[in-house]
């Protein structure tokens, strides 16, 4: 059997940077992921990093490209009305802006950085199950090339995603849940064209919501609210952007550049919360814990924020031999996902056509709307969360 103080379920940003600044701070630690390293990086997802992500990527020490090819933004667009708004982030934060790179990217780096320390990864790892995290022999089984193996562990972190096996492995009792799913989805169309603006811009359209994105000055993600029933297959790229022009205001629609698309994908909204986030020597952080609808980009943001406090935790426990971390780390970081999760259901709601029957939903948020880009203070408290709240 083997044996080490952290196993960690599941390679995504989450398992990947607390395994790197566990190992920063000299303990142990290996990943079991159930896919392989091609499939975990083909997937994509938002690009907005807050500052107290970056802050984490610098000191587990892969910042390097996010520093050079990362674009710096310090505001971003609202439209309604046919009309943009720019959000002066940086100057209603009192001095912060976000950076716009990609999270394959993240993934890339750290997966890069976990190899070139020579850290032990175990990718296609089947049919991982956690045992006696509450007792005295926390162990992790896993089938590998046909064969099961056990690895011996002080304590797991489940950093395997909304539909891992981490937080189902917890008696249903002891954990509650709260959601709420919203009636459409997002179609998103990544593409080798340079981004219509130079920031992004979040349309509250009659038609639906859109958002201009970038991954880079040479390449764009956009994305248009669409029905829970559509199929990627019933949107050619010309049909997406026939849509996505109707929807923005007309300087950003006749600047629009369109080309083929590299990936297209229909992603539903939800937000969600498992509630504790410690069972026994089980800790949960990233998507295993808590979903949030990706208006506002904070999906990875908070799982840094989780791996933050989580790996303060364990460092103190063994560096100090105090509990206290640990103790306190469910709290700590229900603390601040609770407030993601307000601000990323704001601006959900803010920003999609919802289905309103007598208007008055439709009166709120315009007033909503007007009061947010009118207001000093509105404008500031969105600033103040787009940014990301302090850790
Ligand atoms: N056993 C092992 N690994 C698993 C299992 C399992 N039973 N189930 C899932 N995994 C792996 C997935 O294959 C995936 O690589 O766990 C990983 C979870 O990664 P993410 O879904 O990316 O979750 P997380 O790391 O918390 O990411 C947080 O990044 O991916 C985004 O939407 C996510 O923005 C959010 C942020
Ligand atoms: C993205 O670039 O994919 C993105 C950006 C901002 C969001 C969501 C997604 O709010």
């Amino acid at each position: 059997m083997g044996r080490t103080q952290i196993a960690i379920i599941g390679a995504g940003p989450a398992g990947l940077l607390l395994g790197q600044l566990l190992h920063k701070y000299g303990i142990d630690n290996v990943i079991l992921e159930r896919k392989d390293p091609d499939y975990v990086l083909s997937r994509i997802r938002a690009g907005v990093l807050e500052q107290g992500a970056v802050d984490m990527l610098d000191e587990a020490g892969v910042s390097a490209r996010l520093h050079r090819e990362g674009l710096v933004h310090d505001g971003i667009e609202i439209a309604f009305g046919g009309v943009r708004h720019r959000i002066d982030l940086k100057q209603a934060s009192g001095g912060k802006s976000v950076t716009v790179y990609g999270q394959t990217e993240v993934t890339r780096d750290l997966m890069e950085a976990r190899a070139e320390a020579g850290l032990t990864t175990i990718y296609d790892a089947a049919d991982v199950s956690l045992h006696d995290f509450d007792g005295a022999n926390p162990t992790v089984r896993y089938v590998k090339d046909g064969a099961t193996q056990e690895l011996a562990c002080d304590f797991m972190a489940g950093c395997d995603g909304f539909h891992g096996i981490s937080r189902l492995s917890v008696p249903a009792g002891a954990v509650r849940n709260f959601e709420r799913i919203y009636p459409f989805g997002w179609l998103g169309l990544l593409s080798d064209t340079p981004p219509v603006s130079p920031e992004l811009i979040y349309t509250n359209h009659e038609r639906g919501f859109a958002l201009c994105s970038m991954r880079s000055k040479h390449r764009s993600r956009y994305y248009v609210q669409c029905s829970l029933d559509d199929q990627v297959e019933q949107w050619s790229d010309d049909r997406f952007w026939e849509e996505l022009k109707r929807r923005l205001d007309p300087e950003a629609a006749d600047h629009l550049v369109t080309g083929p698309s590299i990936e297209k994908s229909i992603a539903p909204l939800r937000s969600f919360v498992a509630e504790p986030m410690r069972f026994g020597k089980l800790f949960l952080a990233g998507d295993a814990a808590h979903i949030v609808p990706p208006t506002g980009a904070k999906g990875l943001n908070l799982a840094a924020s989780d791996v933050h406090y989580l790996s303060t935790a364990l460092r103190e426990f063994y560096a100090e031999k105090s509990s206290a971390g640990i103790d306190a780390y469910s709290g700590r970081a229900l603390a601040r996902i609770w407030k993601a999760e307000r601000f990323s259901w704001w601006m959900t709601s803010m920003l999609h056509r919802f289905p309103d029957s007598d208007g008055f939903a439709g009166r709120i948020q315009s007033a909503e709307l007007d009061y947010l880009v009118g207001s000093a203070a509105a404008t500031a408290s969105l600033a103040e969360n787009y940014v990301g709240l302090p850790y």
